[in-house]
Parts: C-alpha cells; structure tokens; sequence
C-alpha cells in the first residue's frame, strides 16, 4: 500500500466555507482538493491501493482509502463538497461520542473518507504500522531517485507553507528524500512519487493490458 500524508496549516475545520473561495477562506483546500487528485485520479480509474490522509490545523484529519472511495471527480470543487461532508460529519463525531467509539474514533462521511480529531503525532504512528517506511519529503533530503524505497512507502508532504519547527521535531527520525532541485507543489510532488513507485514496482494494471518495459 502507498501512503501519503500532507499536513494542511491553514484549512477550515468548518464545513462553513464557499465551494467558490477554495484557496481564500476556506484556508487554501484547493491545495489538498489537487492533492485528492494527485493521489487518486489516473484517466479513467482510481488508484485502489493508495491511502491519503489530509491533517487540518494537527486536530481534524481526513483519511481517503482507495480501495472503498466512491464519487471521486478530478474537479477541486466536487473534491471539496467531499471534504464539506467529512467536516459536516465531524460535528456530528463531536456531538455523538458513541458514533466516534463504534469506529474507532473515526467515522466514514461517504464511501472511503473517514474523519476524526487526531492530529499528526497519531496519523504518524498508525501510517508507520502501515508501511513498510515513512518517508519525509523534503527540497532538503537527499535525492528519493538514488534511494532504495520499499513498494509499502509512506510519505509525508507539507502544504503551501513550510513544515513548522514541531513538526519536523515530531519527524526527525524519518528519512528525509528530495525529488529534485526545485521546490515544487505538493501535488505534483505525488505525481512524482506515485510514478517512481510504478516504474520501479509496477502498479498493478498497466495502459491497454500491455507490459510495461522500461
Ligand atoms: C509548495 S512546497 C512547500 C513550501 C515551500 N517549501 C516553500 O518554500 O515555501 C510543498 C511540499 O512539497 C514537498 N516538496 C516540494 N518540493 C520538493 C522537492 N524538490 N523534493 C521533495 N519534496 C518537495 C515538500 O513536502 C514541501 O513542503
């Protein structure tokens, strides 16, 4: 299974947002919506064996799981009502501490996303029991091409901003890899990410039925 973690600084906790200010008040969601996409979109077909999880603020996180996720478009705004339900659901976990309990302090707002109040501390130790190795990534790190990775890889990405000093304290033991020269957004950093894994692993079906010979 690949993991990915991107830390969200900024995102409301709130459904109360307008699909039409993504990047404005509701605390850049367009970001983590194109990394949704990232994580997920192939043409035609979804990555099944792929788990997100999006950590708002380091209290509310958003867990996407491949292999049950339904109504999934490649469009932000349609990723972004997703995310309005999760955090409408969110309320409902607040209010009706039973529901957290029966789901192990999660629960499912639609098919394959899940929310809870954990923060990063919690998703790190429960994507390390995931993975075979969790992985920082970072314009600092040392170059991901020439590094051996394991099929089971998580990684752990920031937002627009920079990671904040407790967090990379919270980090500090995890392999920190670069995938280039340039400072690059985070979705395009998945991209990347997920096609190293499919060069060196293979991804399961490949275009047309074909082998995929490098
Ligand atoms: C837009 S960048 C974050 C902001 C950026 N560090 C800055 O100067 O403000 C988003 C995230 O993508 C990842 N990233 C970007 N470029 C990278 C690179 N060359 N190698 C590895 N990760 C990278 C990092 O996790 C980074 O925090």
């Amino acid at each position: 299974m690949r993991v990915f973690i991107v830390l969200g600084h900024r995102a409301r906790l709130d459904p109360g947002f307008s699909l039409n200010d993504l990047p404005g008040s509701a605390g850049r969601i367009d970001v983590l919506c194109r990394c949704v996409n990232s994580a997920f979109c192939l043409s035609h077909d979804l990555r099944r064996d792929t788990e997100l999880y999006l950590v708002l603020q380091d209290q509310v996180t958003l867990r996407f799981v491949g292999s049950r996720l339904r109504h999934l478009n490649p469009d932000e705004r349609s990723t972004a009502a997703l995310i309005q339900r999760a955090l409408a659901a969110r309320e409902q976990l607040a209010a009706e501490p039973a529901l957290a309990a029966a789901g192990q302090g999660e629960v499912e707002s639609t098919p394959g996303i899940y929310i809870s109040h954990r923060g990063l501390r919690e998703v790190l130790s429960e994507a390390q029991s995931r993975v075979e190795e969790l992985i920082l990534l970072h314009e600092a790190g040392l170059p991901l091409r020439q590094a051996e990775l394991a099929a089971d890889s998580g990684f752990v990405l920031s937002d627009h901003l920079e990671f904040l000093p407790g967090e990379l304290e919270l980090m500090v033991a995890l392999p920190k890899l670069s995938l280039g020269p340039l400072s690059l957004h985070a979705d395009h950093c998945i991209v990347i990410v997920h096609n190293e894994l499919d060069l060196r692993f293979g991804s399961g079906a490949c275009y047309n039925g074909r082998r995929w010979d490098m």
